[in-house]
């Protein structure tokens, strides 16, 4: 993504189920409900939301980048999780302008139903057809299957593992790894190429695990 006002951000962006757009404070009840669910933020690297207030707070300081997105059910509006292309300064990955991480989560009643993977396909196609990205990273803790399966299901290839990663709103450290999706694999993929269904290692462990 470029930096200042040639983020080439939509408004809303439109899936089968889903509804892409920018948090609104209104939002800070129903981001409460599935934020402070101790299942959700922890295993992405944050703590539970303590209150409606707390959740305002993050909408209105956190959740306010360029990229970063409202997740709402079509069926009724609601905000249910977090997408967010994180472009380079503000992620630990993205090292150019043309280059971004993606983040995400779900609200706990919402897995399983294939929601992120329609989510982040779609932002994917934001990233590198508007945004003009090059390489969009991902990654995730070690033990988080869930986000390793969506960064399967999208096509990002594993890349390599990180051990003691500072995770600063946990007061911890971890083993993360890492994973990316170039625009030239995605665009093979979308040709149906079979070259470009790679290589993400099938139990999500790095070569020397
Ligand atoms: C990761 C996450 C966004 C996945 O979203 P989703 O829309 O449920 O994705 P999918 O439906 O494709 O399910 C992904 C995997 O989750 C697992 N899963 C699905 N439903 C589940 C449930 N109810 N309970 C536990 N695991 C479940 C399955 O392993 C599934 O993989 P499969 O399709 O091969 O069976 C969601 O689990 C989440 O928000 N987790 C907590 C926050 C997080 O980990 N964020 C990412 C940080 S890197």
């Amino acid at each position: 993504m470029h930096k200042g006002d040639s983020m080439a951000r939509k408004k809303h962006i439109e899936t089968r189920r889903l509804i892409l757009r920018p948090w609104e404070e209104s939002d800070a009840e129903s981001l409460y409900e599935y934020a402070s669910n101790p299942a959700v933020g922890p295993v992405a690297g944050w703590p539970p939301h303590k209150s409606v207030e707390e959740s305002r707070d993050i909408i209105r300081n956190v959740l306010n980048g360029p990229e970063a997105y409202a997740l709402c059910l079509k069926a009724d509006g609601r905000a249910i999780g977090a997408i967010e292309l994180k472009q380079n300064g503000h992620s630990d990955l993205a090292e150019r302008d043309d280059e971004c991480e993606l983040g995400y989560w779900l609200g706990q009643p919402f897995w399983g139903q294939g929601l992120m993977p329609e989510a982040a396909q779609e932002l994917l196609r934001h990233a590198f057809e508007d945004c003009g990205m090059a390489k969009v990273w991902c990654g995730y803790y070690d033990g988080n299957d869930k986000s390793r399966r969506v960064q399967e299901k999208c096509g990002f290839v594993y890349q390599w593992t990180i051990r003691d990663v500072d995770v600063p709103l946990m007061h911890e450290k971890r083993t993360g790894h890492v994973s990316c999706l170039t625009k030239e694999a995605w665009l093979a993929a979308a040709r149906g190429d079979p070259v470009a269904h790679g290589a993400v290692l099938p139990d999500g462990k790095s070569a020397e695990e």
